[in-house]
C-alpha cells in the first residue's frame, strides 16, 4: 500500500514534470540495504541531506557514493554554520521520518550536487520507509528555485587518504632545471613509478619551479623550461585519477614552511647536503653559491613535509635529501613536543634505479647526449635508436651476438613484446639477425609504448586552457591539503594568539 503522501508527492513531482518511478520495498534502516534490496548500489541513489545553515534550512541532493567539502558548502552558502539537522529538526521541517527525505521539500531551497548528473536515473527518498522513488535525474532541475553546485569531495577525500584505510599517501616533485623534456630513463626512472602508485595509493606530483631558482636566473628560460615539463609529465601521465599534479609555485605555503623550518634545521645538516658540497667541491668558492642552493634541502623538507607522505619516490641522488626531511621533522616534532609530522620513508625503484644512456656507459642524461626521446619526431627517435649501443664484438649480422650490456636489449626489457622479445634474444645470440632488426624493433615498441602520450602531447600543446585548467585544479588540491598542515604548525608554534585571525 502506498501511503497517501507519497501520491500527493508523486502527483506533485509529475505536475513539475519530474519523470519518477515508484518502488515499494520492506522497511528497510540504511540507504545500502534498500538500493540491494532493488539490485543497486548506493551510486545508484541519491541521499538528500536536510541541513541547518545559520538560521534555515537547506536540503542538498548528493549522490549516495560522495561526500560533500562542508567549507565549500559553506562558502558557498554565505553563512558561518552549517550542520546535518537534528532528528527532531528534520521531522519537524519535512514532516516526514528520519532517513527518508526526498528531493524536493516545501519551503526550503535545494541544491543539487553536480556528481548527481553523471547518473541518468537515481534512487531517493519519497517521505516513506517503504517507498524508494527512482527520479530521472535531468528533470530534477526543474525543482523550484532549485540550484546547481559544486562541492563534492570525492577527489579530496582520496587524496587526504585519512578516510580510506590503508591507502597509503606520497609525494614527489620534479625540477624544471633541464630543459624540461622527459626521456626513456626519466621516464622508467620515475613517470612509471609513479603511474604504478597512483593505482593503489593517493599521490601528489609537483613540479618544483621554486627550486629551479637555484639555477636558472633567466625569466624566459624558467618559463619555457616549465612548460615543457609541465606538458611533458601531463602527457606521460595521462589519468589522473588519484594525482593531483600542481605547480609549487601556485602553492606558496611551501615557501611559508620553509622559512618556519629554517628556525629547527642545524646549519652543519645542511653543509653536509650533496648539492651544496659537490658544488663547492666544483667551484670551490663559497661566493659562487647562492643561499637558495644551500638550503634547497630545507624548501624540499617543507615540499614534502605539508603533505605528511608516507612514500617519497625519487632518485638515488635525492635519498639523502629525504633524510634530511626526516631529520628536520623529528627535530621539529621534539621541539614542539607534538608528532606534527610524521617521518617520511624515501623510496627507490630498486630494479630501475639507473637507465644507462645509448652510449651503454653513463646514466641515461641530456645533458651526456645519450638519451632517447619520448615526443620528439619519429625521425629524431629513429637516430637515438640507430646509435645506440649494442655488441661491440660482433661484425657481422651472422655472428653470435651478446645480450648482455647491449642497451637495445635493455631498453626492449621495458618496451617489447615479451615472448617477441625472447625470440628475438635467441635468434640474436645465434647471428640469425641484424642490430638494425633489433633496433626496428625497438623503435616500434617505442612507437606503440608511447603513442597515447604522443597523442595527449599534441593535444596539451596546442590547448593552453587544458593545461592550466589541470594546474588549477590540482593548485586548488594542493593548497586545502598544504593550509590544514600549516594550520596546525601555526598553532603548534604558537604563531597562533588571542589576537589571530589569519585564514588561508
Ligand atoms: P637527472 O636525475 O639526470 O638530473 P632529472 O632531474 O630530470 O634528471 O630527473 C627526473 C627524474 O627522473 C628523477 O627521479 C631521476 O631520478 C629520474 N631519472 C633521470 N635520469 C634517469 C635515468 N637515466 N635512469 C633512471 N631514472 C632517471
Ligand atoms: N629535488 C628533487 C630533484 O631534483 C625535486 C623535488 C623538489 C622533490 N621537491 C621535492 C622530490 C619533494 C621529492 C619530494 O629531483
Amino acid at each position: 500500500m502506498i501511503d497517501e503522501k507519497v501520491k500527493q508527492y508523486s502527483e506533485e513531482l509529475k505536475r513539475l514534470g519530474i519523470e519518477h518511478k515508484i518502488f515499494e520495498h520492506p522497511q528497510l534502516l540504511t540507504v545500502e540495504e534498500v538500493q540491494s534490496y532493488l539490485g543497486k548500489t548506493v551510486k545508484d541513489a541519491c541521499a538528500t541531506l536536510i541541513m541547518k545553515a545559520d538560521d534555515h534550512f537547506v536540503a542538498v541532493v548528493r549522490r549516495g557514493d560522495i561526500k560533500l567539502d562542508f567549507e565549500k558548502l559553506k562558502k558557498l552558502l554565505g553563512v558561518s554554520n552549517l550542520r546535518l539537522a537534528s532528528g527532531e529538526e528534520f521531522t519537524k521541517v519535512t514532516n516526514n521520518p528520519v532517513g527518508t527525505a526526498k528531493v524536493y521539500n516545501h519551503g526550503i531551497k535545494t541544491y543539487l550536487e553536480k556528481s548527481i548528473f553523471e547518473k541518468d536515473y537515481l534512487n531517493g527518498g519519497s517521505g516513506s520507509l517503504t517507498v524508494t522513488i527512482g527520479y530521472k535525474v535531468a528533470d530534477l532541475k526543474k525543482i523550484p528555485g532549485s540550484e546547481l553546485i559544486d562541492v563534492s569531495q570525492k577527489e579530496i577525500q582520496a587524496v587526504t587518504g585519512g578516510k580510506i584505510k590503508g591507502r597509503k599517501r606520497i609525494l614527489s616533485g620534479i625540477t624544471p632545471s633541464g630543459d624540461g623534456t622527459l626521456h626513456i630513463g626519466n621516464y622508467l626512472g620515475a613517470v612509471k613509478q609513479f603511474i604504478e602508485f597512483a593505482k593503489t595509493h593517493d599521490c601528489f606530483l609537483m613540479v618544483a619551479d621554486l627550486h629551479a631558482l637555484t639555477t636558472i636566473q633567466n625569466k624566459e628560460q624558467l618559463q619555457k623550461n616549465t612548460e615543457t615539463l609541465i606538458v611533458n609529465e601531463l602527457a606521460l601521465l595521462g589519468d589522473l585519477t588519484n594525482i593531483v599534479f600542481f605547480r609549487q609555485s601556485d602553492v606558496p605555503l611551501h615557501a611559508e614552511l620553509q622559512t618556519i623550518l629554517n628556525n629547527v634545521t642545524p646549519l652543519g645538516l645542511i653543509k653536509r647536503a650533496h648539492a651544496y658540497k659537490d658544488k663547492l667541491a666544483k667551484d670551490t668558492n663559497e661566493e659562487e653559491i647562492n643561499m637558495g642552493l644551500f638550503n634547497y634541502p630545507v624548501l624540499m623538507a617543507a615540499d614534502i613535509l605539508l603533505y605528511k607522505p608516507d612514500l617519497v619516490p625519487v632518485g638515488r641522488d635525492q635519498k639523502q635529501h629525504v633524510e634530511i626531511t626526516r631529520d628536520i621533522a623529528e627535530r621539529f616534532n621534539k621541539a614542539y613536543k607534538r608528532e606534527v609530522f610524521p617521518l617520511p620513508e624515501s623510496y627507490i625503484p630498486e630494479e630501475v634505479a639507473v637507465i644507462l644512456g645509448t652510449d651503454g656507459k653513463r646514466k641515461m642524461s641530456k645533458s651526456l647526449g645519450n638519451i632517447i626521446s619520448i615526443f620528439e619526431d619519429e625521425n629524431i627517435i629513429r637516430k637515438q635508436v640507430m646509435k645506440t649501443y649494442t655488441d661491440p664484438t660482433r661484425i657481422h649480422a651472422s655472428d653470435p651476438g651478446h645480450i648482455e650490456g647491449n642497451m637495445v636489449f635493455t631498453y626492449l626489457e621495458y618496451f617489447g613484446n615479451r615472448t617477441e622479445f625472447e625470440n628475438l634474444k635467441k635468434l640474436y645470440r645465434e647471428g640469425k639477425i641484424a642490430d638494425v632488426e633489433a633496433k626496428d624493433y625497438l623503435l616500434k615498441g617505442l612507437m606503440e609504448t608511447f603513442q597515447q602520450a604522443r597523442e595527449r602531447y599534441q593535444e596539451l600543446s596546442s590547448n593552453p586552457q587544458k593545461v592550466k585548467k589541470i594546474l588549477s585544479n590540482g593548485a586548488e588540491k594542493a593548497r586545502d591539503f598544504a593550509a590544514s598542515t600549516m594550520k596546525e604548525i601555526r598553532e603548534a608554534i604558537g604563531l597562533t594568539n588571542k589576537y589571530s585571525f589569519f585564514k588561508y
